[in-house]
């Protein structure tokens, strides 16, 4: 079977890595196809669970192969302690296991520390990154100076004298554009040596990779990261990471032709979150906002996977969702968190925007805009009960059935699977 693409429909953290997860059990290969450590993809199974960064949420299945792509930026310090800390846990993270793009680009300390300086200058204007050199990576990927995962392959002199090359130049910026004392060019070449002397037998062919996979019958799962409202082309610019989650980032990521593409899950949490700045038009402060956080006790609760900072909670949008569905050509949704709602007597959806008096229902892409909408909501009724325990459709209150068939209806979509809990078996597949 050709590719299953999962990806987020939000503005990420709606659970993709659950349900990679889950779908990952039939797969012989999950394949990460954008972003970087900016990512935190939970996986629960029993009683373990696993905060993943940059290794594929298809690793917890012995017999998938995980496939790190090109478009994706790497912190190599960071996969090292990602595998290792799975080693420590039992989990294979053997190059037969994990294969890492030589096409993608090394996240290094100046980027990081770039990160955290355009940051503070920005002020109140910050965008809220994850401050893990993300977006300067991407930026001298475009700048064509950014050092690839391959040149790891390259003689040890040669590596070492592009990073000397990069680290100097960056000291520049550093230096006169944000005050900031320069970084050490001997000791990010002796790091960097290191990583790689680790790192070089992952590297491999991804577009070959997934080619002989698919020319061999097997199956593919395109595993996405953030989500399409942080698209940098498609999401609420500069409010967004700086690749393309969208469905357009997974023929760039793994490089594939479009024809392979079989399905495209959109993961949907059944209310609102985003982490960072920018608008949010249903955000909801106060004590209801509050409900649909959690206090922190829950590992669900809404707090950053990666950066441990509380998630703004809202409830859900159909104007993103028909955006996110127009946008990727979704063919099936799966629905995450909804027993989080059984908290709620009542539940609000926003069908459309109210802007300058007029109502609309399409996504506008202009910010200043955007931060103009308001909400205009729909109230359908809460079912006032746990349903983490539901294992069938079937099984859920006739008003949980109701709110699935109220989003698929408003989006054209079926939802091929819900989410009651954040274990593998908590998920409802229709
Ligand atoms: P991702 O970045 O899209 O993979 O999502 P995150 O892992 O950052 O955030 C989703 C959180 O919700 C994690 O803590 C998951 O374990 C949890 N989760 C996923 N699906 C469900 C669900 O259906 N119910 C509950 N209660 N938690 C869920
Ligand atoms: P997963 O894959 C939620 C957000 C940041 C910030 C913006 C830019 O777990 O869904 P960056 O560090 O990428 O330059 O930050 O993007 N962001 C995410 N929000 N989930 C993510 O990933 C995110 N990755 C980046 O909070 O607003
Ligand atoms: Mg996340």
């Amino acid at each position: 079977m050709p590719i299953t693409v999962i990806l987020g429909a939000q503005w990420g953290d709606e659970g993709k890595g659950k349900i990679t997860d889950l779908l990952a059990a039939k797969a012989d290969v999950v394949a990460r196809f954008a972003g970087g450590d900016n990512a935190g993809h939970t996986v629960t199974v029993g009683t373990e669970r696993f905060a993943l960064h940059l290794i594929p949420s298809g690793i917890l299945n012995p017999n998938a192969t995980c496939l790190l792509g090109g478009a994706m930026v790497i912190n190599p310090k960071k996969l090292l302690e990602e595998m290792d800390g799975l080693a420590a846990r039992g989990v294979d993270v053997s190059p037969q296991r994990i294969k890492l793009s030589g096409s993608a680009h090394l996240i290094m300390p100046y980027h990081i520390a770039l990160d955290g300086a355009a940051e503070a200058a920005r002020g109140d204007g910050a965008i809220g990154t994850t401050r893990r050199g993300i977006g300067p990576a991407y930026t001298d990927k475009a700048a064509r100076s950014g050092i690839r995962a391959m040149e790891m392959l390259h003689a040890p002199g040669v590596f070492a004298q592009r990073i000397r090359e990069q680290v100097d130049e960056k000291n520049v910026i550093l230096a006169k554009v944000y005050g900031q004392p320069p970084l050490e060019a001997g000791a990010v070449v002796d790091d960097y040596l290191s990583y790689a002397s680790r790192l070089r037998p992952l590297i491999a062919d991804i577009p070959e990779e997934i080619a002989s996979t698919l020319s061999s019958g097997g199956d593919v799962l395109a595993e996405g990261a953030q989500g399409t409202l942080l698209d940098l082309d498609h999401g609420s610019y500069p409010y967004v990471t700086s690749s393309y989650p969208t469905i357009g980032g997974v023929m760039i990521g793994l490089g594939v032709g479009p024809q392979h593409i079989q399905r495209v899950i959109g993961v949907v949490k059944a209310y609102q979150t985003r982490v960072g700045a920018g608008p949010m038009p249903t955000e909801l402060g106060g004590e209801l906002g509050e409900q649909l956080r959690g206090t922190g006790a829950q590992p669900w609760d809404e707090f950053g996977t990666t950066t441990g900072r509380p998630r703004r909670c809202g409830w859900l949008d159909m104007v993103t969702l028909r955006y996110a569905q127009q946008i990727n050509g979704l063919t099936e949704i799966a629905i995450t968190k909804l027993d989080i709602l059984s908290r709620f007597e009542a539940l609000k959806v926003c069908v459309a925007y109210e802007l300058d008096g007029e109502q609309v229902e399409a996504h506008p892409t202009d910010l200043t805009v955007l931060a103009r909408c308001r909400p205009i909501y729909e109230t359908l009724p809460g079912w006032g009960q746990d349903i983490s325990g539901t294992r069938t459709f079937a099984d859920l209150p006739k008003q949980a059935r109701d709110y699935v068939r109220y989003i698929e209806e408003r989006i054209g979509v079926r939802a091929a699977y819900i989410g009651v809990g954040p274990g593998r078996v908590q998920t409802l597949c229709r």
